[in-house]
């Protein structure tokens, strides 16, 4: 009995979900009457009227102006059982106008509005006699110097009228006339920001649109791209954007970090000449840059961003852990990589040191130890620093980590001597007197 009832149920439940799923044209909802033309005048009563014929509840019938819901109109709307096995019903709409005013002028339809869609009526114009209507009119807007624009000015009426273009209040040959229903005018670019309107004309007399304003912008900088570059600055150079008859005085440049792309410059520059210096940047560093000009008129686009990268700098840090260790007759210097932004590609590690010759200096490549043979009666090492170098040059030196003496430095010797005593004598040492003549010595090198 309780899984008849559920069945039951579930059957009522699917239906109801076929039912709903169904349109207002799979019903056989459809249009029978749509609202006419009519010519009326200033003051006098309209009744406009639509009707549908379709099966089961009829749905509500919405009336339309050029598009736009009417929603506070005087509407009555009639429904009409048909049949009584069938269902059929017949529903009629009537908008009724008990004084026309000019802002009731315009195309009407009916409409039945449903999920994800709707179904229309034909539209019917009400027009006032003497008066034609203009149903698109000029409006303001930019446009970039020397493109193509579109115009449009449309009359839709009962009857065709013949409408002519103005530019700055004067007949222009640049743009046809052309009869009612003729849409959009395409011109050939603007040099100049004017105003556009139009003019219909029938046996009753003239009527003129509203006026729109076409403002001539410049169009936006070309050929973005990068002049010269340091360390720390950005040169850029464009051609300037063309702006009619109006020069281009003024450039906004915004620049951003290419990672995390933070904002981190927004000026603005007069121009000629088409280039500016981006200064206060971090060495070997990827920004993205951008332009858009400016003329009495307006402002352009912006271009798109362009890529560019400061040069390699003089590394901010210096090697880490520079130790002394003896093995045997050997003195091996050893450091490790400095972690952190080195403002470069590392090339290479110099270390500065004396021994026999004095104020030496060797280039180790990537190699972060090196060892002197001290075998020899007399021989002897200091240990200047070592230091980092990239394409931008050498940076800080780095000296054996203890400042001297260091116990490190003096166990190694007491080891050495050891060792090696009488046979061989030398002593490492660690000149930190001799750092400032050093480093000069670490970054002049090649
Ligand atoms: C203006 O447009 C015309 C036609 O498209 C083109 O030939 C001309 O090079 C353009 N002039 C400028 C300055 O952009
Ligand atoms: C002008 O109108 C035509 C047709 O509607 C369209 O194809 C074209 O893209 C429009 N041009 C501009 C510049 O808006
Ligand atoms: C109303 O006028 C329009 C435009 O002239 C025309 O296309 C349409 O057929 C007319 N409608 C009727 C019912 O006469
Ligand atoms: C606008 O100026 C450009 C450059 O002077 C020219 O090539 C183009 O023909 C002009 N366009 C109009 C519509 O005057
Ligand atoms: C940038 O380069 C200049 C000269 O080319 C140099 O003097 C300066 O030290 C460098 N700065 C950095 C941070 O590398
Ligand atoms: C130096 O080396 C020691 C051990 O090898 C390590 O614990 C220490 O962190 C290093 N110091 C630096 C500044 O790299
Ligand atoms: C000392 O040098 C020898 C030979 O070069 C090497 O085999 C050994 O590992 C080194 N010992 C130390 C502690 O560096
Ligand atoms: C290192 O050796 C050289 C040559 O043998 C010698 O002239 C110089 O005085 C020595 N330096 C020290 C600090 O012993
Ligand atoms: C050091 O290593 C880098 C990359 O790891 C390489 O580009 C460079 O050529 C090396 N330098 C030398 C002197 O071997
Ligand atoms: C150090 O130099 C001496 C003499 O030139 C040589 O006999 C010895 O093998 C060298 N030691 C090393 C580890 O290269
Ligand atoms: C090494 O020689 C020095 C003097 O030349 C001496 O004082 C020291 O005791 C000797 N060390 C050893 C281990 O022989």
């Amino acid at each position: 009995m309780g899984r008849n009832v559920g069945c039951l149920a579930l059957a009522v439940l699917l239906t109801c979900a076929f039912a709903l799923r169904k349109t207002l044209a799979q019903k056989g909802w459809q249009f029978e009457e749509s609202p006419g033309n009519v010519t009326s005048s200033l003051g006098k009563p309209v009744r406009l009227r639509c009707g549908i014929r379709g099966f089961g509840e009829p749905p509500e019938i919405i009336w339309t102006r050029d598009g736009e819901p009417l929603e506070m109109s005087d509407t009555n709307q009639l429904t009409l059982h048909l049949g009584e096995e069938e269902e059929k019903w017949l529903s009629v709409s009537e908008l009724w106008i008990s004084s026309v005013q000019l802002s009731d002028m315009g195309g009407y339809r009916c409409a039945l509005t449903e999920e994800g869609g709707e179904l229309l009526s034909e539209e019917g114009y009400l027009e006032l006699e003497g008066l034609p209507h203009f149903s698109e009119e000029p409006r303001d807007f930019a446009v970039v110097a020397n493109r193509t624009l579109n115009l449009s000015c449309q009359r839709l009426a009962s009857e065709p009228v013949r409408v002519i273009w103005l530019q700055d209040g004067g007949v222009t040959n640049l743009l046809p006339a052309c009869l009612s229903v003729c849409l959009s005018v395409w011109t050939a670019g603007l040099n100049r920001s004017s105003s556009f309107s139009c003019e219909a004309h029938n046996k009753k007399g003239v009527a003129t649109s509203t006026t729109g304003k076409v403002t001539v912008i410049p169009d936006k900088p070309q050929k973005l791209k990068l002049y010269s570059r340091t360390n720390r600055s950005l040169e850029v150079s464009w051609e300037p954007g063309f702006g009619g008859v109006y020069p281009v005085t003024v450039y906004s440049i915004q620049v951003s970090e290419l990672t995390g792309g933070h904002m981190i410059y927004n000026q603005n520059v007069k121009a000629p000449p088409p280039r500016h210096v981006i200064p206060g940047l971090v060495p070997f560093t990827e920004y993205r840059v951008r332009l858009s000009c400016r003329s009495s008129e307006g402002v352009s686009d912006w271009t798109d961003w362009a890529t560019m990268a400061t040069l390699e700098g003089v590394p901010s840090l210096a090697p880490t852990n520079v130790s002394v260790e003896f093995n045997g007759s050997l003195a091996v210097v050893k450091w490790e990589e400095p972690a952190g932004r080195l403002n470069g590609v590392l090339r290479g590690y110099r270390l500065a040191y004396q021994s026999q010759e004095p104020g030496e200096l060797i280039d180790t490549g990537n190699a972060t130890e090196m060892a002197f043979n001290l075998s020899l009666p007399g021989s002897n090492l200091s240990v200047l620093g070592v230091c980092v170098h990239t394409g931008g040059g050498a940076g800080a030196l780095s000296l054996p980590s203890a400042s001297p003496p260091s116990s490190q430095v003096r166990r190694a010797i007491s080891q050495a001597e050891t060792k090696l005593n009488k046979t061989r004598c030398f002593t490492v040492t660690l000149l930190q007197e001799s750092y400032t003549k050093s480093t000069a010595k670490c970054n002049t090198a090649q």
